[in-house]
């Protein structure tokens, strides 16, 4: 049995190649991620912050294997994520998009965009799905029940449903293969304030119940002394501090994370 080490991601860089200049000019590669470490332990919720442009969502994106790195590891309870061998271990880490309606298929129902990936990864597939479209829908419309939706949504398209509901499907959907890891990349920074709170608790209580652990990526500082133990800070690609989410709040280390908060307190007295 691999010991429960939670994800370590060690050196990693990601490299997109630049713009396409036009006429003969070459294209510069742009450094997105430059050797960055970052480990969340199990039941461990971290929060990657910084500001736009920083690399957090190519972090995300190398970790579910939507970008390749061109150096450093990528490991869940030890299991390499880069192997093409072990691709099977990517199936403990699930992902919320920021935007949930392009996050689903806008031509698929709700319980088609669940019960996909079913397909895919039999073995973790609750029993009889594949088979049988009644404990299909019974399967579905318990995940549905997890995050707060009726029955009747497994048969709607996202066009037919609120934000909020597609996120809450979006969400039923990344617990469909029971992930050890839910990334969240501003996951409810698309909705409107007042949906915010409830998909933001939503999550928590996602996570409570399961153990997950969690990557939370978001700029919004104030969400994060909600939810994260830690707090890990990017500036340019690169990893500038990484503290107890209290320690951070009370004595930020960089300057950066110093004004990062500060510029968070003056949008709290202006709101
Ligand atoms: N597909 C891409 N091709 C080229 N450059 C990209 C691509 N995606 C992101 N970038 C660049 O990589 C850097 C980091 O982007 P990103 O990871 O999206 O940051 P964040 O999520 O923190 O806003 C930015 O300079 C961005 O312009
Ligand atoms: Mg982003």
């Amino acid at each position: 049995m691999t010991a429960r080490t939670g994800l370590r991601i060690t050196d990693l860089t990601v490299t997109y190649p630049g713009p396409r200049t036009s006429g003969f000019g070459r294209r510069s590669p742009i450094t997105a991620v430059r050797a960055v470490s970052l480990d969340v332990a199990p039941d461990e919720t971290v929060a990657l912050v910084g500001e736009s442009g920083s690399g957090k969502s190519t972090i995300a994106r190398a970790i579910v294997g939507l970008v390749a790195p061109s150096g450093g590891a990528i490991e869940f309870d030890g299991t390499s994520l880069l192997n093409q061998r072990d691709r099977w271990a990517r199936r403990n880490i699930a992902m919320i998009f920021q935007d949930p309606r392009s996050a689903l298929n806008p031509r698929m129902s709700a319980e088609a965009s669940i019960s996909e990936a079913w397909q895919a990864h039999p073995e973790a597939a609750p029993e009889g799905v594949r088979r049988d479209p009644r404990r299909r829908r019974a399967a579905v419309v318990d995940l549905l029940a997890q995050v707060g939706l009726d029955p009747d949504v497994a048969g709607k398209r996202p066009t037919a449903l609120s934000g909020g509901q597609c996120q809450r499907v979006s969400i039923a959907r990344a617990l469909a293969l029971r992930p050890r890891l839910l990334i969240c990349d501003e996951a409810v920074s698309a909705l409107d304030v007042s949906v915010q709170a409830q998909v933001l608790a939503l999550l928590v209580s996602v996570r409570e119940a399961r153990s997950l652990s969690m990557l939370f990526i978001t700029h919004d500082l104030g969400v994060v002394r909600q939810v994260a133990d830690r707090v890990a800070v990017m500036r340019r690609g690169e990893l500038v501090e990484s503290a107890d989410a209290q320690t951070l709040f009370a004595d930020p280390r960089h300057d950066y994370t110093k004004e990062l908060l500060a510029a968070a307190v003056d949008l709290d007295v202006s709101s």
